[in-house]
């Protein structure tokens, strides 16, 4: 890098490393999509110093969308340019030139979703219904506690999931000491590439720190209610002390093989129960060490739950204990 350079011109220095010709790109079927982006499986020629075509991910938005998604989808992009590690999603380049969308393009993770992934690996044929998390006072409940994910899965087994739990923290460790908050863990924006490897996704939400260890969310978007700590729904806080309770919401997903969290609950009743000291109780499939790292990570003091660190460590424990 240059040092002599100026903020600006390294940003555009940067850009211009990342650019990738659009007529490269065979955009294929999609992959995901949400309120405004949406993920396309690709094929791209010659990117990354890769020979012949690529199978690649592309995020863009849906249509003609507002500046603050358009800020999001770029907040990503510069969000990405700045991370390695092997549980992050990978950036492989993108098409920001005007006269077409905006597209970034990703490493492609074969498995989808992790959420996904562990609803295909129950055995049960029952349906999973789903309560949307984003909509309040759904009226509509729908029972997806453990017994519906007694039978064990033949594919995956009690250790595989830990792993996933490692390898998450992780990859959050990572984020947390390079200061970066991502504000929307959850299974759903967390992927699994080839050979059960986790890849942290999904950082339109996440936010650069700029002062102490605190963002402060001005506006009131659509946030993702039950996976969200204490003081995030109190006060809009967002440290990666809140990524540690989402954290834990995502570790009662991964050993209920993908089950909706707070089933019944209705999203305006969550913080009252909260802070009442209700939190979901240990599901059938959950081993005692696993249950109190949840209720570490639920701790409604941010200072008392466990760091990324921390979590990395007593994971790491379990496994070498399951080896
Ligand atoms: N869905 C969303 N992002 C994806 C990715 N990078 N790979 C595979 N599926 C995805």
């Amino acid at each position: 890098a240059n040092e002599t350079s100026t903020g600006s011109e390294s940003k555009s220095l940067g850009d211009a490393q990342w650019e990738f010709p659009r007529d490269k790109l065979i955009i294929e079927e999609t992959l995901g999509e949400g309120e405004f982006g949406r993920v396309m499986r690709a094929q791209a020629w010659n990117i990354n110093g890769q020979n012949g075509y690529s199978t690649v991910a592309v995020k863009m938005l849906k249509g003609e969308e507002s500046l603050s998604e358009q800020r999001d989808l770029l907040s990503e992009f510069n969000m990405l340019k700045e991370v390695s590690h092997p549980n992050v999603i990978k950036l492989l380049g993108a098409c920001t030139q005007k006269g077409g969308p905006l597209y970034i393009i990703v490493e492609y993770a074969e498995f989808g979703s992790l959420r996904s992934y562990l609803r295909k690996n129950r055995s049960s044929g029952f349906e999973c219904n789903d309560v949307n998390m984003f909509q309040v006072g759904n009226p509509m409940y729908f029972s997806d506690s453990g017994d519906i994910c007694h039978r064990s899965s033949a594919k995956l087994t009690k250790r595989d999931l830990v792993s996933f739990a490692w390898q998450i923290a992780k990859g959050m460790a990572y984020l947390s000491d390079m200061k970066l908050i991502h504000r929307d863990l959850a299974a759903r924006n967390l992927l699994l590439a080839e050979g059960n490897v986790i890849k942290i996704s999904d950082f339109g939400l996440s936010r650069d720190v700029y002062e102490g260890d605190t963002y402060l969310k001005k506006t009131k978007g659509r946030v993702p209610v039950k996976w969200m700590a204490l003081e995030s729904l109190e006060d809009h806080i967002y440290t990666s002390k809140s990524d540690v309770w989402s954290f834990g919401v995502v570790l009662w997903e991964i050993v209920t093989l993908g089950a909706s969290p707070y089933p019944g609950v209705q999203l305006e009743r969550l913080y009252h129960l909260l802070k009442a000291g209700y939190r979901m109780e240990q599901p059938d499939t959950c081993s005692d060490k696993l249950y109190d790292i949840m209720l570490m990570c639920w701790r409604e003091n941010p200072y008392n739950r466990p760091s990324f660190k921390d979590l990395v460590h007593r994971l790491d424990m379990m496994l070498q204990e399951s080896a």
